[in-house]
């Protein structure tokens, strides 16, 4: 399976605040939507709570230590492998956040899906760093902000280096 991580990051790494999205760029909406549909789609639970329903057309699986947590419509694991583990039959799915995910999964996955949000916001919950050595960039798209969109944004593909041992 292709796995991969989507996420939208601030000037300063912010990704929220309180629970919530701290901006709103439907640019960037619409490619999460592009890029994510068809596909199953995997969160912790505060993602979910502040998202507050399943997204259509893409099974979400929640992560919860919680024993006893259910949502319908959803599936549930107990772990990002859980998580992996019941969709080793899809071709590819995206991990969607948040903070605690992110630093979990940036470990797991072979590409990131970034759109950069070219401004510092006050926040609480932070994307980790990209390490250079690490990661590659493959894409980025620059775009100016407009009537819809108040910032600037740079959507950037990262593919994890291969390590090669001399
Ligand atoms: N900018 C973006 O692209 C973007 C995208 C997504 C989210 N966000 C933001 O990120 C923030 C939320 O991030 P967050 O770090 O507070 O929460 P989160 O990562 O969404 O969810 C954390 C929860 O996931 C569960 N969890 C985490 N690690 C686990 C593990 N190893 N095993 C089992 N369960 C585990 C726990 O749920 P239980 O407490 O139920 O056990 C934990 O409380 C919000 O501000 C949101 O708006 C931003």
């Amino acid at each position: 399976m292709k796995l991969s991580l989507i996420v939208a990051i601030a000037e300063n790494n912010v990704i929220g605040k309180d629970n919530k999205l701290i901006w709103h760029l439907p640019a960037d909406l619409k490619y999460f939507k592009a890029l994510t549909m068809g596909c199953p789609i995997i969160m912790g639970r505060k993602t979910f709570d502040s998202i507050g329903k399943p997204l259509h057309g893409r099974t979400s699986v929640i992560i919860t230590r919680n024993p006893n947590y259910r949502q319908d419509g959803c599936l549930i694991a107990h772990s990002l492998q859980e998580a992996t583990a019941m969709l080793k039959h899809e071709a590819k799915a995206f991990i969607i956040g948040g903070e605690q995910i992110y630093r979990q999964a940036i470990n797991m996955v072979d590409f990131l899906y970034v759109t950069k949000v070219h401004h510092a916001f006050d926040g609480d919950a932070f994307f980790p760093e990209i390490k250079p050595d690490l990661w590659e960039k493959t894409f980025q798209s620059d775009h100016q902000p407009d009537d819809k969109n108040a910032y600037p944004y740079s959507f950037m593909v990262y593919k994890r280096k291969t390590i090669s041992i001399p």
